[in-house]
Parts: structure tokens; C-alpha cells; sequence
């Protein structure tokens, strides 16, 4: 379908082309001015510049051509060159009536589908997943499902950090306790055990152990390179030994994002690209993309409108060893092979945008990928805590996301099970609290632009009223009631037809509703998520205020009852899209 504000511009571009002016002046918004009007054109302001007219003429020459058109209840002009515009209910109660009709509402598919590969999460094996990767799971997934809503192949990957110094680090920790593990005997050939011989509890002990004993010893940090390099050179028993390390991380992983309802189509990692690097470095050296400076191989990406300094992308280090440039180029490299993706979107900690404008420039000189193909890095800041600075627990340690998650969860449990409006059983109070709880986090996080740092506030995310989840999942179950009431009274929604609106507040909601199709448009072509939330905030307060001042089920014209509970339908059917796509869902009843 025709996007509503298209509609609407066509007709007044129209109206520009007939009296004489460029038609592209006649494009209409939203208005600023609601008091006024609904929607508006400036075009006759930008028009008065080109054609050297007074601006109001221009704007009552195209208002005459107006006069008449049956979309429009009102065209007037105000000083200095404005059109304020209003449309008919009948035009806008056929546009939602259509809408309801259609698949998505209307939202038209691309020609060309792309392939868009989704790079979010990023986790790193056998390290407690923080709240510092809550940020990439909320966004991508939400990034994920608006392109696939847009009728693009999408395809997230996870892109576990699997591979680096972190993982001889806690092999050099696990000898130091188990020196007689039979992995480390490098004279066995038999089988190794099915069995890890750690606890995922265990292993996340111990990275954070290892990892500060190397940095005040520096023969261990030597073990622990010398550990890294033996998994990376195919050693038996460290490649073992690392298969425990990812299948007990995986696992727990896996626990985690399902219950944040993230979903990943590739669990790939660092490793999995682990013997393409030969292959590229040669690539790149016979290619005369990369040359040695001090020992280490690296590939200049300076350019000369360059505004700060861009440092060459390292591929290799001087002792051979491979970086998390050389295994994100090779992953590159490998998404090109195996998938071909149009696009390829990272979303990670905007403290990595430089190193990501290394490895894009890089993987463009070195035609890693085509020259059309598009890389885009969706950087986003830091969760703070309410004192400002990066979100710690209380004893000013690093936050696990599970042990968040479960605070959260029973907060909103205790709020649910106090709030004495209705009796809930309680096994239904543990299922809404969790579904409330991740519309709390999740909305809260994806309402702010995601490059923006916030300020991670629970009690405010968690309150059923103002711009929160919470508030939103309210206005739903509100809407949801209505609707089973209306059941229950022997009204049947399917046959509930839409009608024209009769007062300011239905007009307005009706309105909103139109809007869906440019707003998802607009979240999708620039990556923003908020866009949603704004929109379902607005909608919602519409829907609110429609509410208050409206008796639907006591209301005796039944004509006039069924249209506003198709206009419920439609209403509730946009919420719920627009939050499975932000990643949360509403429960029947709060
Ligand atoms: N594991 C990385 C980290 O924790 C994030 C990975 C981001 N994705 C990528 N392709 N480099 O910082």
C-alpha cells in the first residue's frame, strides 16, 4: 500500500504542478502545529526563493487549486507561506479499513530483497556474560527482526570470542589446579573424556582469577601465551580441552539468551575461521595490500581527507600471532564466500568504532568484500548506573547478567503479587512478572538513540506510567480486556467494520495508526529502534486518551460500538507487532 503521507503529498504536489511550480514542493508532514492543523506544507516557502513570489501567493495559488479535493476537509494558508491541512474521516477511516485488510498492514516489500548479516552479541566464551553485552543482544535482535519484517534475508550471527588469549589463559589456570589432567600430557593418544572436567560455575571463577594473576606475573602471562599458541597450532589435548570450554559456555549461554528471547541463526566464532588466515595473509601480501613495519604485518588504511589519525590495520603481530583484526577479516572474508550478504551490520560498544573503520577500510582496499557491499557499524554506549558511571553491583564488581535478570524478575513478582487488583494464581504472577521484566529492561534500553549512553534506572523502567515497557504492555492487556468483554457481550470482532471517527481523540489515534508504515520504514533504514518506541509511546497515550473519554462497551448504537472495536483490533495488532519487534510481548492480563 501507498504510504499515508504519499497519499496526501500527491495531492498537493498536484495542486504545485498545476499552477505552475515544481511538483517536489508539495511534499506534506506531520504537523507541528496540531492546534491548527493535522498536516502541513512549507512548500510554497522553499518555492518563494525560486520563483521570486511572495511565498503566501504561491501558497494560495496551490491552496485555489485545493478547493474541492475530497481528501481534505480544510486547506488554509497562514503567514507567512504555510498550508495547514486537514483531512476527511472518510478518507482516513479507507485508508485503515485497507490497512486491515492487508498483510503487515500494508508495508510494501522490497523488489529486491537483501541479505543482511547481523553481527550482535558477542560474547566471550567461559567469561560471565555482563551486562555490558545485554546492550548488543537488546539491539541486534531488535536491528534483526525490523529487517526481517522488511522482507529481507536476515541472518545473526553471535560471533562468539573464542579464540584468543582468554582461552590459554584459563587452559595455564586449569594446570596450575589439575596439573595431572590428561590433556596436558602431549605423549597420550588415547580418547579424552566425554566429561568436562569443570563446572561452568567453576570456569567463570576461573578467567577472571587467571587473568588478574597475569597481570602481576609475567612468567604465568608467558604460559598463557604459550598455552593460546598451542591450542591455535592444533595441539591435541588443548583442542580437547578447549571443545569442554565451548560446549559448557555454549550451553550456559544458550540458557541466557532465551531468556532475554534472543535468537541467533549462526553460532559461529573467532575460531571458525581459524585456518583461513594463512590463506589471506598471502592473499594480502601477494597483492601488495600488506607490508611488515616492526616485525608485524599490517595494511595502511589512512586516507588523505582524513580528520584524525587512523592507524594502519594490523593483520599479524611481530611473533606470527594472529589478532581479533586478522579473525574478523577472515570472517569477512568467509560471510562473502559463503553468504554474500548485501549488507554486513556490527553492533558493539561504540568504544570500537575506530578499530571497526580499521577493519571496513581494510577489508574494502584488500577487495575482501565488493565494492557495493555495504558495512555498517552500529555503535552504542555505555549502561550507566545512577551515580553516572558504568553499572556495577553494589559491591562495585562486574554485574552478571543472570544475576540481574533474576533481581529484576522478582521485583516485578513482589509488584505483581502486592498489587491487589486481581487475584492471579501464582504461576501465571512468575510468567508475567517475567514477560513485564524484559519489556522493563528491553524498552528501557532501546528507547534511548542507541549511540547515546544511559542511565540503567529499574524503578523507572519499571513503572506503568510514563515512556516505559510496563506502560505499554498496560495499554495492551487495557485493550485486550475490552475485547474479551465485548466477546463475552456476544460481539463477534471479526465482523466489527471500521467507520468514520467522531470526535478529535479517535481522529487522532486513527491518524497514528496510518503512520505505521513510514515509521517502520524510517527504524529500518536508520538502524534505530527508538524510532518504534516512540511511536508505540505516542500511540499509546493516544490510545489512552481515546479511552478516557470514551463508554465503548456501554455505548447502544451497535454500529458505532463494532467501529470502535475494529479500531481496537487494528490498535492492538500494530502494539504487538511494534513490540515483537523491539523483542518483548504482552501478557492477556496484568
Ligand atoms: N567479543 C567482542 C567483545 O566482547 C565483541 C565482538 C564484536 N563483533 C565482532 N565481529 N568483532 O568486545
Amino acid at each position: 500500500m501507498e504510504k499515508f503521507l504519499d497519499l496526501i503529498s500527491k495531492e498537493v504536489q498536484a495542486a504545485f504542478g498545476a499552477a505552475g511550480y515544481e511538483k517536489e514542493l508539495g511534499r506534506v508532514t506531520v504537523s507541528d502545529r496540531p492546534d491548527r492543523c493535522e498536516y502541513q506544507c512549507n512548500g510554497a516557502l522553499a518555492g518563494a526563493r525560486k520563483y521570486k513570489k511572495a511565498p503566501m501567493i504561491i501558497a494560495e495559488e496551490v491552496a485555489a487549486n485545493l478547493a474541492g479535493n475530497e481528501i481534505f476537509s480544510q486547506v488554509e494558508t497562514a503567514a507567512p507561506g504555510f498550508l495547514n491541512l486537514k483531512i476527511t474521516e472518510a478518507f482516513l477511516s479507507g485508508y485503515l479499513k485497507e490497512m486491515s485488510r492487508h498483510e503487515k498492514f500494508g508495508l510494501e516489500m522490497p523488489k529486491a530483497p537483501e541479505t543482511i548479516m547481523i553481527d550482535y552479541g558477542g560474547p566471550n566464551v567461559a567469561k560471565p556474560l555482563h551486562v555490558g553485552h545485554l546492550r548488543s543482544a537488546i539491539i541486534g535482535e531488535s536491528v534483526k527482526r525490523i529487517a526481517r519484517y522488511m522482507g529481507h534475508r536476515v541472518i545473526g550471527d553471535i560471533h562468539l570470542g573464542d579464540w584468543g588469549l582468554q582461552m590459554g589463559l584459563i587452559m595455564t589456570e586449569l594446570r596450575e589446579r589439575q596439573p595431572s589432567l590428561i590433556y596436558f600430557d602431549e605423549s597420550y593418544e588415547g580418547e579424552y573424556p566425554q566429561e568436562a572436567p569443570f563446572t561452568i560455575t567453576e570456569l567463570e571463577e576461573i578467567y577472571p582469577a587467571a587473568s588478574a594473576k597475569s597481570k602481576e606475573d609475567a612468567a604465568y602471562k608467558e604460559k598463557a601465551m604459550e598455552a593460546t599458541f598451542k591450542l591455535q597450532s592444533g595441539v591435541r589435548g588443548y583442542r580437547a580441552l578447549w571443545e569442554h570450554i565451548i560446549r559448557v559456555s555454549v550451553s550456559d549461554l544458550k540458557k541466557n539468551y532465551a531468556r532475554l528471547d534472543v535468537e541467533f541463526d549462526l553460532w559461529k566464532g573467532e575460531s571458525d575461521v581459524h585456518d583461513r588466515i594463512p590463506g589471506m595473509v598471502s592473499y594480502m601480501k601477494e597483492n601488495g595490500y600488506a607490508h611488515e613495519s616492526d616485525g608485524a604485518l599490517v595494511v595502511d588504511v589512512k586516507e588523505e581527507t582524513d580528520t584524525r589519525e587512523i592507524p594502519p590495520c594490523m593483520i599479524l603481530k611481530s611473533d606470527g600471532a594472529s589478532l581479533y583484526n586478522t579473525t574478523d577479516l577472515a570472517t569477512i572474508m568467509e560471510r562473502m564466500e559463503q553468504i554474500a550478504p548485501d549488507q554486513m551490520i556490527y553492533v558493539v560498544d561504540k568504544r570500537q568504532e575506530l578499530y571497526f573503520e580499521q577493519v571496513f577500510r581494510c577489508a574494502r582496499k584488500t577487495a575482501l568484500v565488493k565494492p557495493e557491499t555495504k558495512l555498517k557499524f552500529l555503535g552504542f554506549g555505555t549502561m550507566n548506573g545512577k551515580d553516572g558511571k558504568a553499572f556495577k553491583t553494589r559491591e562495585g564488581g562486574v554485574m552478571r547478567l543472570e544475576t540481574l535478570l533474576n533481581d529484576i524478575n522478582e521485583g516485578m513478582y513482589q509488584r505483581i503479587a502486592d498489587s491487589a487488583q486481581q487475584e492471579m494464581p501464582p504461576e501465571e504472577a512468575r510468567r508475567t512478572a517475567e514477560q513485564v521484566a524484559l519489556a522493563a529492561v528491553k524498552y528501557g534500553d532501546l528507547s534511548n538513540q542507541a549511540s547515546k549512553d544511559y542511565i540503567f534506572d529499574m524503578e523507572k523502567f519499571s513503572s506503568s506510567e510514563g515512556d516505559t515497557g510496563p506502560y505499554i504492555l498496560y495499554t495492551i492487556a487495557r485493550i485486550k480486556s475490552i475485547l474479551r468483554k465485548y466477546q463475552q457481550q456476544g460481539g463477534d470482532l471479526a465482523v466489527a467494520a471500521l467507520r468514520e471517527a467522531h470526535s478529535t481523540a479517535e481522529k487522532d489515534l486513527m491518524m497514528k495508526l496510518a503512520g505505521f508504515q513510514a515509521m517502520i520504514e524510517g527504524a529500518f533504514a536508520e538502524t534505530a529502534p527508538h524510532k518504534i518506541c516512540g511511536y508505540i509511546y505516542d500511540l499509546a497515550n493516544a490510545f489512552n486518551r481515546f479511552y478516557h473519554e470514551t463508554k465503548i462497551l456501554t455505548e447502544e448504537e451497535e454500529e458505532k460500538k463494532a467501529s470502535w472495536i475494529a479500531l481496537l483490533v487494528l490498535a492492538k495488532e500494530i502494539l504487538e507487532t511494534c513490540i515483537d519487534l523491539l523483542g518483548f510481548s504482552a501478557p492477556e492480563r496484568m
